[in-house]
């Protein structure tokens, strides 16, 4: 199959999957369901849940065991932009070709739908690994998302990004921030997935090197779309790093140089994978979208 269509299968499989963990729109609080769903709902690229279940795959695991994993992981994820998009941080009002939640629901609202995405997907994953014979996996992949999602992760990153506004910063804290904000999800999520199949320490630290190459690749090239990219293809608006004084690639060394580490870093991971049985051609095809992708 080709790449293209393979993506898409797989972007259609994690939306029904998606829809079968909503939480139901109903009673006295529905208000919130209602705002975590509409965010839920809205799109995107499903990267990481995908990556979740393909790094589950790849070391011969059973794809169903890692499915809550992947659709809590989205929820964070989602969290994480609702957040991003908020006044007091970026100030976004598109996301995903829609209205960003605080647009819809009000910056009160946006706030506690992404409290409530992020404890929701910690419920759908604990609740998953009840009664499972081999819950020391289970606890793990928990713990590997918990720790690459909060202050050693994500949130880390998004702290030295907002206060690294309005200055010039090394490379080095630069790459803090990127490694952070956006690889640190990219990994957990893939070590989850492997770690959820039975990945033994080598298959991990592959899929590591894998994750963290890409996930750099992958900030760079949003810095460089927010710059050169097309607001329709992408779903929300360019300008804003640039409206913010953001910290970048591009605005540190330029867009030249920025699209030459971009490619690097593909180069490494896809070399990181290639022992890894053959279904690492998605993979390594992912890797290619990458530094390609127009959205
Ligand atoms: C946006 O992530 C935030 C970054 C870490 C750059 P994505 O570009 O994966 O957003 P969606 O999920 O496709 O909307
Ligand atoms: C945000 O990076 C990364 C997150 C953890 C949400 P950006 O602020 O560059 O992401 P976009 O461009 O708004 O999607
Ligand atoms: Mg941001
Ligand atoms: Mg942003
Ligand atoms: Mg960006």
């Amino acid at each position: 199959m080709e790449f293209k269509q393979q993506l898409k299968e797989n972007i259609n499989y994690i939306e029904t999957l998606l829809n079968d963990y909503m939480p139901k729109e109903e009673g006295y609080q529905n208000t919130i369901m209602e705002a975590m769903n509409y965010s839920l709902k809205a799109g995107g690229k499903r990267l990481r849940p995908i990556l979740t279940l393909e790094s589950c795959k790849i070391v011969g695991g059973k794809e169903e065991d890692a499915i809550p994993f992947a659709v809590a992981i989205e929820m964070i994820h989602t969290y994480s932009l609702i957040h991003d998009d908020l006044p007091a941080l970026d100030n976004d009002d598109l996301r995903r070709g829609k209205p960003t939640n605080h647009k819809v629901f009000g910056d009160a609202m946006a706030t506690l739908a992404g409290d409530a995405l992020l404890n929701y997907a910690f419920e759908v994953m604990l609740y998953s690994s009840i009664n499972k014979e081999d819950s020391n996996k289970y606890l793990k992949a928990i713990n590997e998302i918990a720790k690459h999602a909060g202050i050693y992760g994500m949130i880390g990153g998004q702290v030295v990004d907002v206060e690294s506004e309005n200055k010039i910063i090394s490379k080095d804290k630069l790459d803090f921030i990127h490694l952070n904000k956006t690889a640190a999800m990219i990994i957990g999520c893939m070590r989850a997935g492997a770690i959820i199949g039975g990945a033994n320490d080598e298959e991990l630290q592959k899929i590591t090197i894998y994750a963290k190459n890409i996930g750099l690749s992958f900030q760079i090239i949003d810095d460089i779309l927010d710059i050169v990219g097309d607001e329709d293809k992408l779903g929300k608006p360019i300008g804003s790093d640039l409206e913010n004084h953001k910290s970048t690639y591009p605005s540190l060394l330029g867009l030249q140089e920025s699209r030459v580490i971009a490619k690097e870093l593909i180069d490494d991971a896809k070399i990181s994978i290639k022992d890894l049985s053959t279904q690492g051609e998605f993979l390594t095809k992912l890797a290619d979208y990458i530094v390609s992708r127009d959205r």
